[in-house]
């Protein structure tokens, strides 16, 4: 049977969009294979790693566990929706500052669960950046350079992009 079709409108980015998608993509399909940002990683695709991170209206998803769909009106920012060309956002300078970047695989993830933090409370303490990036897993670098690097990062400006 032929998968149906869905009309959805969004904001990625910053840029508004209306795509017409099949009804049974992933955000993370939507993102890598329709909309080339393969900034975002797929690791397990089931909901387990988090290289997959993206904010969806603000609030850290895994988007290989978000059916595309349901994203219609909603805001998605990837790690290609932050800093500005030619300037890195703090948090990547950060995490380049601190070591917190070996293969890099798990890093565009492990930043916007970081983001999704320091937008809420910008200067966390160690356990609550540990309770933030639980969902994010890394295989090489480990937690320590993570932790520190988000640490260093806490800026007090809410909502810095
Ligand atoms: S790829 Fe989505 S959580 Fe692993
Ligand atoms: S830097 Fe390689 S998985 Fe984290």
């Amino acid at each position: 049977m032929p998968v149906q079709k869905v009309r959805v409108r969004l904001k990625i980015n910053g840029q508004d969009k209306e795509l017409e998608i099949p009804s049974n993509l992933t955000l993370l399909e939507l993102l890598r294979d329709e909309l080339g940002l393969t900034g975002t990683k797929e690791g397990c695709g089931i909901g387990e790693c988090g290289a997959c991170t993206v904010l969806l209206n603000g609030r850290p998803v895994y988007a290989c566990l978000v059916l595309a769909p349901k994203i219609d009106g909603r805001e998605i920012i990837t790690i290609e929706g932050i800093g500005q060309e030619g300037k890195l956002h703090p948090l990547q300078e950060a995490f380049l500052n601190h070591g917190a970047v070996q293969c890099g695989f798990c890093t565009p993830g492990m930043i916007m669960a970081a983001k999704a933090l320091l937008d809420e409370n910008p200067q966390p303490s160690k356990e609550e950046i540990e309770e933030a990036i639980s969902g994010n897993l890394c295989r090489c670098t480990g937690y320590l350079q993570v932790v520190k690097a988000i640490k260093a990062s806490g800026s007090g400006k809410k909502g810095e992009v």
